[in-house]
């Protein structure tokens, strides 16, 4: 699909919209079938070194007073409550940093999950940028897959929603996406959709950098504003396009990209209360129901109206969506992204 194609599929609203998502959902049975995979996620601190101006955990925000890391034990806890409930993915997302503790805690964090649970997980990372001698200790304890989002792939939009400094530079994203493709990780990446001064063509084009990316997973969103960071005040879509496009997003890739694993994404479950549902109906295939133990989740705090629900609830919740859609909620597999199994290891050049 050329970029012109893309942006007028991203515009489509209603009889086309179901349409859209018709042809998506015949591409998904086709290639990655009903089944929706499950993986809990932990957001394992809320301490970050980046200022990022979207952000609710962005360094800067001085009303975020708790800064929270979870201890083994706690991160162990959560694994026994997934393992009960049958989910044998484990994402563990945190705020990023970069000091040697941090770095070591991870990578004893994987063994030992790999070793009390006799490798029963597959554990998913999302912990920002990192040199490549961290990803590849992070890759040898075991955790294989990394989730790292661009945000946006049109440079000086990215320029404006980040501080203008070395910490924050598209190149060293790219970077980091690159290796870790080389090391071998099943690479997920995304973006966000509703940016202000975002367009069509911009998301159009996310959709094509993440195709020539090849990535094996996607999870990408509507931005959602947080009114404690800088971009609050920017905000320039209406909260309905946002929610469209994204689902628009959602089914095009899936045309595109066939047989990918692509997530109905925690932000647009808060944008809309069956964001994730029409997700899943839109042609995503994965969902990560938050695991995070109740005390902290208030802290992990990205944006507004982020779901704080219980477990429990979330799950029955889940599950009425899927069986609603005649999808099936996959317990006891890894599920891992079919591309995988035949990724390219091309890098990415600007
Ligand atoms: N709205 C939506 N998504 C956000 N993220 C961070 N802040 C926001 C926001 N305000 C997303 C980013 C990041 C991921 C962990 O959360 O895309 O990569």
């Amino acid at each position: 699909m050329i970029k012109k194609e893309i942006t007028e599929l991203l515009k489509l609203r209603d009889v086309d919209q179901g349409q859209l998502f018709k042809d998506a959902d015949f591409v998904r049975e086709k290639y990655v079938g009903r089944e929706v995979y499950l993986r809990a996620l932990i957001e394992y601190s809320n301490i970050c070194r980046k200022d990022c101006y979207y952000c609710g955990i962005r360094s800067s925000n001085k009303c975020q007073s708790i800064r929270y890391t979870l201890n083994e034990e706690e991160v162990l806890e959560v694994a026994v409550v997934a393992q009960k409930q049958k989910i044998n993915s484990l994402v563990i997302q945190s705020g990023e940093r970069c000091s040697n503790e941090f770095v070591d805690d991870i990578e004893r964090l994987l063994k030992v999950i790999a070793q009390k649970f006799n490798n029963q997980f597959r554990v998913t990372l999302s912990c920002g940028e990192q040199s490549k001698d961290v990803y590849k200790r992070w890759y040898d304890a075991g955790g294989v897959r990394y989730l790292l989002r661009f945000e946006t792939s049109n440079q000086s939009l990215y320029k404006k929603i980040h501080p203008s400094d070395s910490k924050h530079d598209f190149r060293t994203r790219l970077q980091c996406l690159n290796d870790l493709k080389e090391l071998g990780f099943q690479v997920g990446s995304g973006f966000m959709m509703g940016l202000p001064t975002q367009n069509y063509d911009d998301i159009a084009s996310d959709l094509l950098f993440l195709k020539e990316l090849d990535v094996d997973m996607v999870g990408m969103g509507p931005y959602l504003p947080h009114n404690k960071t800088p971009l609050f005040a920017s905000e320039e879509w209406d909260l309905n396009e946002k929610i469209n496009v994204s689902l628009n997003a959602i089914a095009t890739l899936r045309i595109m990209m066939k047989d990918i694993n692509i997530a109905a994404t925690t932000a647009l479950r808060a944008a809309a209360i069956d964001g994730r549902s029409k997700g899943i109906r839109a042609g995503a295939n994965v969902v990560m129901p938050n695991f995070t133990p109740k005390k902290y989740r208030e802290e992990y705090y990205l944006y507004e109206n982020k779901p704080l629900v219980y477990t429990d609830e979330q799950m029955t919740l889940m599950e009425e969506e899927c069986v609603s859609g005649q999808y099936i909620l996959k317990y006891g597999e890894w599920g891992d992204s079919k591309h995988s199994k035949h990724s390219k290891q091309n890098r990415i050049f600007l």
